[in-house]
Formats: C-alpha cells, structure tokens, sequence
C-alpha cells in the first residue's frame, strides 16, 4: 500500500507529537496515542493528520461517535479531503454514499505510482487488463467483427497495463487518469497517444461525439460511485458499434457499497440498470475476479457494452 500521508501542522512541537502517536498507535496503545493526539491539536487545532489519526483511533477503540466527530474534523481542516475522511464518514454510516473526493485519489496513486505494478501485479495477482482484453474479443467474434479499433480511450489508465495489453488492437490510445504521478509512468510506455490529469467524466466531457471505437476502464470503476455519469459520457463519445468494457468489484447486493478497502462495489442488478440508462447495449457480463483481497479473489464483474 501507498506510504501514509501526512499534512504537517505548521508547528514543530505538534507535528513531533503526532510522530510519537503514530508509534504508540501501531504498537497498539491506542489511549496513550489519542491523548498525544490531543495535545497536538491542542497546539494545533486545525492539524488535519492529528484530526484523521485520531478518527482511526476512535474508531479502533470502538468509540464510533468520537470517530466520526474526529473525521469531521479532519475534513473541515482540509476541504480537499487529501486523506479520505469523508470516505470513512461513509463507512461510519455517518453520511449517505457520495463520489470519492478528488484529492484524496489524487494524493492516493501519486503516492502509490513508484511501487503500483510490482504492488498489483505481483502482491495482489492483478489480472484486469487481461481480463478485459479476452471479453472484448469474445464480444467481437459472437458479432463476428475483426477485434480492432482505431480510437481508444483508457479511463484511470494508471501506469499504462490495459494500454500494454491492447497495444497491438488499437491504433491511438487516450489515457485519462487523476494522478499525475500514473500519467509520467503510463507517457513513459509510450502506449499512448495523448494522456491527461483529469477527472475521467470531466476528460470524457471534452472529446467529441462519436470520436472513439473502444472505452476502458480496468480496476477504475472501483473508485467511482455512480456509474452511469461516466457510461452515459462514453456513450456519447463513442461510435456506433464502439465498445465500452471495465472491471468493477460487486456484491451480492443491491446498489452501490464502499468497503473495508475504501473501493466501491456495485451490485450486478445496479451494472445493468447504469448500462441500460446510458443507452448502452449489454453485450457480456461475467464473474470474474480482477484482484486478490487479503489473498483471497475478490468479488467482481466484467462488463462489455456497446453503442448501437
Ligand atoms: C487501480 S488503478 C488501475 C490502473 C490501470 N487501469 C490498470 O489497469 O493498471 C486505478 C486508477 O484509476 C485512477 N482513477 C480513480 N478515480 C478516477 C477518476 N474519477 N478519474 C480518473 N482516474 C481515476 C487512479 O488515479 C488510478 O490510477
């Protein structure tokens, strides 16, 4: 996992405390570690780190309602979010689902980038973009139409591997991703024809009706609640007969839950109906599973959907 995060608070004393809060927190004594916590805030009282510890704190403590005052905190001392609180609100049960804050993606994979590939691929058997790329030539042999493309567009293309393994299928790759730190490494494999830091809704936003005949998304949808903001986008942008095909981790459930692991999971009822209001045809969804979760495969589902 990417190294933590840490704002610092401006005041030598505070942030030096917080450092020994860290230590008595990972050595497992929590009591000791919020009280430094406290006194840090104390000297600092906008110190967003101090103010997320102590959320996590309270929350390993079983004190939910602390937890949640403490993540409330963390949050107004940062409106960006860099560390996620209002992710963890979520999960508290604190405030109705929402879309991840930007920052927090941002700051998340621009730390994880050095170590992303060997980190997915090696420790967690990634197998996305693999994936995706067997049920795009499945969905193109059943319409029995050659699996080439000339316009593609990867959504959260990260370091570049969906690129890598449809590198010989498309002519002009787009990657669109939120890190800047994933877009140096995805221009690095020279996979790509353009790429740019943004939102992927908002880089949909820009390019024009019909201009792509094949949409990614592997191990992207994960951090994107609402799924029909981004399908209804690629629709438009794509051609008629274009594909739009992604990874996503699901649930036996309806709608759409966050995890343990901060990554959404849509339920296979709300795939279907996000496909079906973005006017896409669903062409093939299966059970399969991108990556492992505490070495277990995790739930998930591959989606291929066509404009017609
Ligand atoms: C787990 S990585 C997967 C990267 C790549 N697709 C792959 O298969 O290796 C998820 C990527 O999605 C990006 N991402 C998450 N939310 C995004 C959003 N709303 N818009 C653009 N990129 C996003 C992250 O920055 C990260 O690089």
């Amino acid at each position: 996992m990417p190294a933590r995060l840490f704002l610092s608070s401006g005041d030598l004393v505070a942030d030096r405390r917080y450092d020994f809060a860290r230590d008595l927190q990972l050595r497992g004594d929590l009591p000791a570690a919020a009280d430094l916590l406290l006194q840090a805030i104390e000297l600092a009282p906008n110190f967003v780190s101090a103010w997320f510890t102590l959320g996590e704190i309270r929350e390993q403590l079983g004190e939910r309602d602390a937890a949640v005052a403490a993540f409330q905190k963390a949050r107004a001392a940062d409106p960006q979010d860099r560390h996620g609180s209002s992710l963890h609100l979520m999960r508290l049960g604190a405030e109705p689902l929402s879309g991840m804050p930007q920052a927090y993606v941002q700051v998340l994979f621009d730390q994880y980038a050095p170590r992303f590939e060997a980190s997915l691929v090696d420790d967690l058997g990634y197998r996305g973009p693999a994936l995706l790329f067997k049920a795009v030539l499945t969905v193109r042999s059943a319409a029995r139409k050659p699996a080439f493309f000339k316009r593609g567009i990867d959504l959260g293309c990260g370091t570049g591997l969906a690129a890598a393994t449809f590198a010989r299928e498309v002519d002009h790759f787009i990657g669109i991703d939120l890190s800047p730190r994933m877009i140096e490494r995805a221009r690095a494999t020279g996979h790509y024809g353009a790429l740019e830091v943004a939102d992927m809704v908002e880089g949909l936003y820009g390019k024009p009706d019909a201009s792509a005949d094949l949409i990614l998304a592997a191990d992207a949808m994960v951090y994107v609640a609402d799924l029909l903001a981004v399908l209804a986008e690629a629709r438009r942008v794509l051609m008629p007969g274009g594909l739009v095909a992604f990874t996503t981790e699901t649930h036996d459930g309806e709608g759409v839950r966050l995890g343990e692991g901060l990554r959404y999971a849509h339920g296979e009822t709300c795939v279907r109906a996000s496909v079906e209001a973005a006017g896409l045809k669903l062409s093939l969804l299966e059970n399969h599973s991108a990556r492992n979760e505490d070495n277990v495969p995790a739930p998930g589902l591959v989606v291929v959907a066509a404009k017609t």
